[in-house]
C-alpha cells in the first residue's frame, strides 16, 4: 500500500503548477496527497480549481497582518491544522521569514522558472533573453532563507529560440515545470532525496 505524504500547496495566482500536482496525486501509486491549497490572495484563480477538485482551501491575506512574522505564523498554523508534513510553493509570490523556512527545513520545496543559480528573483524570462542565454529552464529546490536558493532537486532545460518573447519562453518553460514538479515531489515523498551541504542527492527508486 502506498503511504501518502500530506502536502500543503501555497499559491498566489493561476495555480497551474498546483494543478499539475493535483493531477499527479490522482494516480493510485503516487506517494503524496494534497490536504490544503493555501493562497495569500482571495482572487487566486487556482483556488476555484482546488475547490472543484474537492481539496480544502484557505485564504490568508498578508494584508491582514502587521508584519511578515505574524503572517507566516498564521500560515504555519493553518498548514499544521490540516496535518501537512510537506509544503510545496507553487507560484507563491510572498517572501517568507527564515523562522518558517527553518521550521520546514528540507520539507518545503519551491519551483522557480530558471536554471538556478542563474536568474533568481522576478522577471526571469526577460532577464534570460537580455542575457542572450541559449538555454533556459526551471528548477525545483528545497527552500532556504535567501530567495530562490537551496539544494536543487530537479531541473529541466529548454532552448531559447531567436524570436522568443518573455511570454513564449515562459510558456515553453512552464510545460517543463508541469513535468518536473510532480516528479520532484514524488522523489521527496518517497524519501529518496538526501541533503548533503548545499546539494540534494537523489537515490534511485527501489525496484
Ligand atoms: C511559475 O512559472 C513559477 O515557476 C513561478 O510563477 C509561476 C506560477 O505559475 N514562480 C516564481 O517565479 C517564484 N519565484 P502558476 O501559478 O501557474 O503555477
Amino acid at each position: 500500500m502506498t503511504v501518502r505524504r500530506k502536502v500543503a500547496v501555497l499559491i498566489s495566482g493561476r495555480g497551474s503548477n498546483m494543478q499539475s500536482l493535483v493531477r499527479a496525486c490522482a494516480a493510485p501509486d503516487y506517494p503524496a496527497e494534497i490536504v490544503l491549497v493555501l493562497s495569500n490572495r482571495a482572487d487566486a484563480a487556482g483556488l476555484d480549481f482546488a475547490r472543484e477538485a474537492g481539496i480544502a482551501t484557505a485564504v490568508i491575506s498578508h494584508k491582514d497582518f502587521p508584519d511578515r512574522a505574524s503572517f507566516d505564523a498564521a500560515m504555519d498554523a493553518e498548514i499544521r491544522r490540516h496535518g501537512a508534513d510537506l509544503i510545496c510553493l507553487a507560484g507563491f509570490m510572498r517572501l517568507l521569514d527564515s523562522a518558517i523556512i527553518e521550521a520546514w527545513r528540507d520539507r518545503m520545496i519551491n519551483i522557480h522558472p530558471s536554471l538556478l543559480p542563474s536568474f533568481r528573483g522576478l522577471k526571469t524570462h526577460e532577464r534570460a533573453l537580455e542575457a542572450g542565454v541559449k538555454l533556459a529552464g526551471c528548477s525545483v529546490h528545497f527552500v532556504r532563507p535567501d530567495v530562490d536558493t537551496g539544494p536543487i532537486i530537479a531541473q529541466a532545460a529548454v532552448p531559447v529560440l531567436p524570436d522568443d518573447t518573455p511570454d513564449s519562453l515562459a510558456a515553453r518553460v512552464l510545460e517543463q515545470e508541469h513535468l518536473i514538479y510532480p516528479m520532484a515531489l514524488r522523489m521527496v515523498a518517497e524519501g529518496r532525496v538526501r541533503v548533503e551541504g548545499d546539494r540534494a542527492i537523489v537515490e534511485a527508486p527501489v525496484e
